[in-house]
């Protein structure tokens, strides 16, 4: 789908690397060469006019970014990244309000990004880091969900869709429970709101963090999303310029509303129009559409792989774009070597969720991480290199 639009496509190569970064439409690109080449200015400093155009673009793309998750404007607080958007959370809203015993509830399958921050304030603060036990399909179900939960769980943290199983959380149902116990529930939608329809006021999470590298944006930028009033009460952890509304000798000090408040510095503004423009891209196609193309091509590679009896599938069952395997006795990194030999990119390791060997019993695997350009007849080049295990043994070195 789209092809076309994707000037990486044009080289001779099958990428299945998605989910740790897509490529960018040329009209992504455009956007942010043109900010550089014709309107280059800083953002919410200049009095003439191309830093009004600048201020234009940077807001506009805000409100479609809100638009694009059914959020308001000032719910949109641009990062650079998820990783960033998440210790905002931890650090910014968290920490002064957790106290020693408190408990956040997280699963084996995280990103690290979601577990670091909540490591340190186990650290700092004392609190206790516990887990929802994944199912035999390594979901989460709310059975499980409910089992974890205690009087002192304060916050479930969760990815939207997790970048090694790539199951679905069914996160409207854990917010309406969460919420029915005082819980927060904090959204890791790094992949999830690449290769899903996100409406967050129909989930009702109270924080979300995403990036838009992995939905055709540019890196170096991501948003984090807060209900409004969450918003306000986060400490910026970066002070600066931009953010403060006032200061002098004897150290008072305003700052601005929110967003802008948690925005320090000089912001990632060809990063944030580049945003905007993935974001428009993104629409056009539309997120139900992308979706059911990933489900289609699940579902055609996974129905190859389980003929080859040598590899082992691990998440057979989930319902978006990523297929994690083993083939047997070979090193999860040398299929990777062997494939891209053939001009093929997968990736291969822990993918940064390096608890979930305790919850699958083996360390590494090859990932592929598919998106809406990727086709069948890129998937039937990948299955007849893995056909044969004596070649892969072979050809791997
Ligand atoms: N989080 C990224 C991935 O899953 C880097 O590959």
């Amino acid at each position: 789908m789209n092809r076309e639009d994707f000037p990486m496509l044009k080289q001779d190569i099958i990428y299945f690397d998605n989910g740790a970064t897509t490529f960018k439409p040329k009209c992504v690109i455009d956007a942010m060469s043109e900010y550089y080449s014709n309107y280059c200015a800083n953002a919410h400093r200049g009095d003439y006019e191309i830093s009004y155009k600048v201020d234009l673009a940077y807001e506009s793309a805000r409100k479609k970014v809100a638009d694009f998750i059914n959020a308001s404007r000032d719910e949109i607080v641009f990062t650079s990244g998820a990783t960033e958007s998440l210790n905002m959370i931890a650090n910014g809203f968290f920490a002064p309000i957790l106290e020693p015993g408190d408990e956040v509830l997280i699963t084996l399958s995280e990103h690290a990004s979601n577990v670091l921050p909540w490591f340190k304030l186990a650290k700092t603060n004392g609190i206790i880091v516990n887990y929802i036990e994944l199912d035999s399909n390594l979901h989460v179900s709310m059975a499980n969900l409910k089992k974890a939960i205690t009087p002192h769980t304060r916050v479930i943290s969760l990815a939207g869709l997790t970048n090694v199983v790539g199951d679905i959380r069914p996160l409207k149902e854990i917010c309406e429970f969460a919420h029915s116990n005082n819980i927060f529930v904090v959204v890791d939608g790094a992949q999830s709101v690449a290769h899903t329809k996100t409406d967050v006021k129909a989930m009702d999470c109270d924080f979300l963090a995403f990036s838009a590298h992995k939905m055709c944006g540019p890196t170096g930028v991501g948003v984090l999303y807060g209900k409004s009033e969450l918003l306000e009460s986060i400490v910026p952890t970066n002070l600066g310029g931009g953010m403060n509304e006032s200061f002098d000798s004897i150290e008072e000090v305003y700052l601005k509303d929110i967003p802008t408040r948690l925005e320090a510095g000089t912001p990632n503004i060809a990063g944030v129009i580049g945003l905007g423009a993935a974001v428009d891209y993104l629409s056009n196609i539309g997120m139900n559409e992308i979706e059911l193309c990933l489900i289609k091509l699940k579902k055609y590679l996974v129905e190859k792989l389980v003929t080859i009896p040598h590899i082992k599938i691990i998440n057979e069952e989930c319902e978006s774009g990523i297929v994690a395997f083993n083939v047997d006795g070979i090193f999860a990194q040398d299929v990777a070597y062997y494939l891209n030999k053939y001009h093929i990119c997968v990736r291969a390791g822990n993918h940064c969720a390096k608890m979930l060997k305790n919850a699958i019993g083996v360390k590494n695997t090859v990932r592929i991480s598919l998106y809406f350009y990727n086709t069948e007849k890129e998937i039937d080049k990948l299955v007849e290199l893995l056909q044969d295990k004596n070649k892969i043994l072979n050809e791997m070195i």
